[in-house]
């Protein structure tokens, strides 16, 4: 066992005792009932684990029930927090406690004690009531700890290399600093930041696991700073430490291979603050005894790639023993007024390995590498060749007609790693400060066997836990499924990406927004979202003109366009969905309000029919001219997603209880959507735009009057008809299309443009081996020839937002505004397309939550896991005899409330809890 493992069962071993010692102590009175099976766990803050740099001045916490009972409900909470973790299980030194409220809240709920310091670390733990006049024992213990808080906390400051050759594609600094300690060390944290992108060791090995530190913000008005334990890589007596820095976002190649677009210098901000036994202090901070060299990084830059000479390489450079003499002395900038913030999202980690699947030699005689999977990171290996050999690798995401290696759709991103071998030796080597959006590798200039002992792809994305999982019986369904995943992870790099391998791979909102809701059924992506929101706030025009791009790193002209500005008001709305967060709302009102305010100060008579929108960018375009018929009107989206972000701020307003901001925007409301009626609808009710995106946008942003959208549906239907069940929507009718579908009955036509499997279609890519989802229906054509390179990547979340659909419709698990986050769940399953089975699961905000149904001989069977302080209204579909639960008639079990009959389905209500319902059902719609 390492010495880091044994820490772990030492720390899990002094948490058992401190939950033996709260039991102990926790003092309850002999009344309360002490159930062996209800506790509270999974205790976070600001939705992590431990944090150790927080910067809000009123942390939210959040734990889970745990409970197999059913119907269980939070009635009340007591949190305490303290300084000394031990004491505070014994009720001492109590710094904060909210004493026992009477409430359900079990989510984000505000730390309330005295103003927090910087560094300070609070203890917490917290017990709970419910319902059945039961209360959990004391909870484990957890912690956060405050990260620095004001300017004058950082004592560090900035510092640069004199190197003239320090530019934009040039080598990457190496700094280093040797320094002393004198005592033995109680605690040590480094926080730290660049300009640039930072990897820093301490004695010889890295500090923490992750990548592209400090993350992607809008660096002039916001940049995080990490924050690292180091306590244990550091001794007492003599140390070393060194930071190297590449290009990264900061001052590297961006789109139209712009550069240098936050500045042109590459700057470290490091200290470290050590705290002996003694109790005394001692700080080692970047100034101006640090020296600084060029190494063995000749240049990186994430489209182009990494050129690593090994020969350059200093070994030990960051151990004491290390002579630096030659090394040059560095210079302090006490001009920088970085805007300083912790790191609040994820930051990017390594994730899953890949071996490879199968080494080649292409027609054109490449020797190439298969990793079978689409992905964005990078390609390890452990070779061995003569010193000074160079090999090159290159990375494409697909093979053309002839098999050959394809790389035209990466534009002018080169993608390619230069390795200059050292010696005779095996050398192991991963680019640094670059990544890859690839599944096959080409090797040039190396000879020897390829194969799994010696080359392992790694998949690298913000490190957000997987909260959701779906399936079906059918494997292509499934595949789809994995290429939304896939799509997600290569694509939610510090920052909601368009694509990760062409020379773009910036925050495109209108991809964002398409996709937000999807997302957030994957994985958690509060602390994402949350993040990049700030920064669209931070890019925001005065006038309230959204970015194309967030961090805008495109020019002042590029920004509000319908459908990717709204994203200011949509991502902020499905975040308060998916996790009940309304400090979310709160935090993006004003800027929500900016892009609404813009529209209307661009309208005329409440028509906003002016400026450059992308459309429905990528609907099917067809070949002929009847086809054309897919190209909706652009003034008509953008009054759409005006009428729709009006309304998503009239939500906002009234949870934050914006009342006159409600009756504002609500009249405001009523004339968007009139305009909207006389400008693009007949009077029967007929679009202007016979497409399918011009019905979806009216009908799911409830445009039309109530009288003509039934009418409309059936128009909606007609076209997907004529289109022979294909959709043709581009990245803004496809989110809604098949909700659409199914809130107006027609879930089975929603099946079958699911299930279509000719182009264009969901289906179409998987059925041609996509491991992603595809930012074209046709990336690769029928004819197995490619859509033009220009625009043409293989891993563009936009379509993927379907997930949403398979999620809330298929397996039917869904939340609304009367019980955000999933405080109260919606199950609503609908079998079709001819599935024999279809499972969800998504880790909530309060545990686990589940809706699997199969059907076998007509007999379906649903179960369904509620999580503790929950309820649930379940709608089981397409009902023709008895329902029995657990093998109980439904009707006789009183923990099943509000049993009605609503056309062929069964509507209930039930509370936290596991059930299994059974029943024969109707011949459900065309598709079963
Ligand atoms: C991006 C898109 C983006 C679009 C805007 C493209 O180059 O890759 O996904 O939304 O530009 O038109």
């Amino acid at each position: 066992m390492n010495y880091i493992a044994k820490k772990g069962v030492l720390k899990r071993v002094c948490l058992s005792i401190l939950i033996l010692f709260s039991l102990h102590h926790a003092g309850f009175s002999q009344a309360q009932n002490i159930p062996v099976n209800f506790r509270v766990d999974n205790l976070i803050c600001e939705y992590k684990v431990n944090p150790i740099a927080v910067d809000v001045a009123n942390p939210r916490l959040s734990w889970k029930l745990i409970t197999p009972d059913r119907n269980i409900q939070q009635t009340a909470y007591e949190i305490r927090v303290g300084s000394n973790a031990v004491s505070l299980t014994k009720g001492k030194d109590i710094l904060w406690t909210s004493g026992k409220v009477l409430s359900d809240q079990s989510v984000l709920v505000y730390y309330g004690g005295t103003m927090l310091q910087s560094r300070q670390k609070c203890y917490w733990q917290v017990r709970v009531w419910n319902n059945k006049n039961q209360v959990t024992p004391w909870s484990m213990v957890n912690f956060w700890k405050m990260g620095l808080l004001k300017p004058e906390d950082w004592t560090a400051k900035w510092i640069q290399n004199n190197y003239q050759s320090d530019t934009t594609g040039g080598p990457s600094p190496m700094f280093r600093k040797t320094f002393k300690l004198d005592h033995k060390i109680r605690a040590a944290h480094l926080y730290i930041t660049a300009h640039g992108v930072f990897e820093a060791q301490i004695n010889g090995k890295r500090v923490g696991n992750d990548y592209f530190t400090p993350g992607w913000t809008s660096y002039n008005k916001r940049i995080q700073y990490q924050v690292y334990d180091v306590t244990s890589m550091l001794q007492k007596g003599d140390n070393a430490t060194g930071v190297t820095i590449g290009d990264g976002w900061y001052r590297g190649y961006t789109y139209n291979r712009k550069k240098n677009v936050y500045g042109k210098k590459l700057a470290l901000l490091y200290q470290l603050e050590v705290v002996y036994t003694n109790g005394k202090r001692q700080l080692i901070t970047s100034d101006k005894s640090w020296k600084v060299a060029y190494g063995p990084i000749r240049s990186s830059s994430f489209f182009d790639g990494e050129v690593y000479d090994s020969r350059k390489e200093k070994p030990g450079w960051t151990t004491p023993a290390f002579r630096d003499l030659t090394w040059d002395t560095v210079k302090t900038d006490e001009t920088i007024k970085d805007n300083l913030i912790a790191t609040a999202g994820p930051t990017v980690k390594k994730h899953e390995k890949f071996l490879p699947l199968k080494v080649f030699t292409t027609p054109e005689g490449d020797r190439v590498v298969d990793f079978g999977q689409n992905l964005v990171g990078w390609v390890q290996f452990k070779l061995k060749a003569n010193a000074g050999d160079t090999m090159k690798l290159f990375h494409a995401e697909v093979l053309d007609q002839k098999g050959n290696f394809y790389t035209k759709n990466l534009r002018t991103a080169k993608q390619e790693i230069t390795y200059v071998f050292k010696d005779d030796s095996v050398e192991t080597f991963e680019p640094h400060f670059t990544f890859q959006g690839f599944r096959f590798l080409k090797v040039v200039g190396y000879k020897g066997p390829l194969d799994s002992t010696n080359l392992a792809a790694y998949a690298v994305y913000s490190d957000m836990a997987q909260t959701g999982h779906f399936s079906t019986s059918n494997p292509l369904i499934n595949q789809l499924q994995h290429n939304i995943q896939w799509g997600q992870k290569g694509n939610f790099i510090d920052i909601p990406t368009d694509c990760p391998q062409r020379d773009e791979r910036m925050g495109w909102t209108g991809d964002a927004q398409a996709f937000c809701r999807t997302a957030t059924f994957n994985m958690d992506v509060a602390g994402f979202f949350t993040k990049w929101l700030k920064d669209l706030s931070a890019d925001q025009h005065k006038d309230g003109a959204v970015p194309y791009v967030v961090p805008n790193v495109l020019d002042s002209v590029s920004a509000a366009a319908s459908g990717w500005s709204d994203v200011a008001t949509i991502a902020p709305w499905n975040i308060y969905l998916a996790y009940g967060d309304r400090q979310v709302l709160q935090q993006q009102y004003e800027s929500m309000k900016a892009w609404v305010g813009y529209i209307q100060q661009h309208s005329r008579n409440y028509l906003w029919d002016t400026g450059n929108h992308f459309g429905d960018w990528l609907f099917y375009a067809g070949t002929n001219y009847e086809d054309g018929a897919a190209l909706t009107d652009k003034n008509l989206i953008a009054q759409a997603f005006y009428a729709h972000s009006t309304q998503l701020l009239i939500n906002a307003a009234k949870i934050l209880g914006k009342n006159e901001d409600v009756q504002k925007y609500t009249q405001l409301l009523v004339n968007v959507k009139q305009a909207f009626q006389s400008e693009y609808v007949t009077p029967n009710g007929r679009m202007i735009s016979g497409t399918q995106t011009s019905y979806v946008l009216a009908l799911n942003f409830d445009l039309l009057p109530v009288n003509l959208r039934l009418s409309a549906a059936k128009r909606l239907v007609h076209n997907i008809e004529d289109y022979d069940e294909h959709i043709t929507t581009g990245f803004l009718g496809t989110p809604y299309i098949c909700h659409v579908l199914s809130r107006f009955g027609y879930t089975d036509i929603a099946y079958d443009l699911l299930m279509k499997e000719s182009y264009p279609s969901w289906l179409y890519p998987v059925k041609n081996g996509a491991t992603t989802i595809w930012e074209r229906w046709d990336g690769i054509k029928p004819d197995k020839s490619f859509e033009d390179p220009e625009m043409n990547s293989f891993n563009h979340y936009a379509y993927g937002a379907i997930g949403d659909w398979m999620y809330r419709v298929i397996a039917g698990i869904n939340t609304d505004e009367s019980g955000p986050g999933f405080h109260k769940i919606i199950i609503a399953p609908h079998p079709g397309g001819k599935l024999t089975s279809a499972q969800a699961e998504l880790e909530t905000m309060y545990g686990k939550v589940k809706s699997a149904w199969s059907i076998d001989n007509g007999i379906f069977t649903l179960d369904v896991i509620v999580p503790p302080n929950t309820s649930a209204q379940i709608v089981l579909p397409a009902v023709t005899d008895q329902i029995t639960e657990s093998g109980l008639d439904i009707n006789t079990e009183k923990e099943i409330t509000g049993i009605q009959k609503v056309g062929d389905n069964e509507q209930l209500y039930v509370g936290s809890g596991t059930y299994h319902f059974v029943y024969t059902l109707k011949t459900y719609g065309k598709a079963n």
